[in-house]
């Protein structure tokens, strides 16, 4: 089973405890929450109330992706607001493994995303620290992008990286997921799906995450 992680991105902030109940009850491993600060990336999304919320009703991991700047200085406020995956950009971290650290002493697990031009050998030195690594199939910033193809090579790469170093680390790619690109990078070796777009906008969202489950 491939794990599926519906990015919130694309829910119905208007009423998302309808969107909850749908997740709750759906074949979903964990929820994909997008924090975006308008300086990292062109876009800004949601903060901490939002986040909050969501906890609440949520009976799925959160999987919080922070597209911004020095994350490293929200550790504590994130963990507080009920993450328990923190998943911060290697660009965006001067002194990276110190913040994998502080995730870990703060009690969640720690993943380290990668934007599409930045290589997977950047991750040698940390790889055995993570649980997770977020590659980005899309330039980070908004949903419904394009599938960048390049993606795929990248997740056979890490997937050797992690593998020859026997890192407990998960692959998760996130951008322009469907059932077609979705089946190219499990084939590559992903763990988890992130899918906005394809799960919010289909006519049966909990069949979405259901078919992209089903990947091998
Ligand atoms: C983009 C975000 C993604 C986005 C994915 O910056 O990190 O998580 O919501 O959306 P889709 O699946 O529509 O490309
Ligand atoms: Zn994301």
């Amino acid at each position: 089973m491939t794990q599926v992680s519906p990015s919130l991105l694309s829910a119905n902030f208007g009423n998302l405890d309808q969107d909850l109940e749908m997740l709750n009850a759906s074949d979903a491993s964990m929820l994909h929450i997008d924090v975006m600060d308008g300086v990292f990336v062109p876009n800004i999304s949601f903060g901490f109330p939002v986040i909050e919320a969501i906890a609440r009703k949520a009976e799925k991991p959160l999987d919080v992706h922070l597209m911004i700047v020095d994350p490293g200085r929200y550790v504590n406020q994130v963990r507080d607001c009920g993450a328990a995956i923190m998943n911060v950009h290697w660009e965006a971290c001067t002194h990276l493994d110190r913040v994998i650290q502080h995730i870990h002493q703060a009690g969640m697990k720690a993943a380290v995303t990668l934007n599409p031009a930045t290589p997977v050998h950047f991750l040698e030195d940390i790889i055995e620290e993570l649980d997770m690594v977020l590659l980005m199939s899309v330039n980070p910033g908004f949903a419904a992008q394009k599938f960048i193809k390049g993606t795929v090579r990248k997740v056979a790469q890490l997937r050797q990286l992690i593998d020859a170093r026997q890192s407990k680390a998960l692959i998760e790619v996130d951008g322009g997921i469907n059932l077609e690109t979705g089946a190219e990078v499990v084939a590559a070796g992903a763990d988890v799906l992130v899918a906005g777009n394809f799960v919010f906008k289909a006519s049966d969202p909990a069949a979405a995450i259901a078919n992209l489950s089903r990947l091998s």
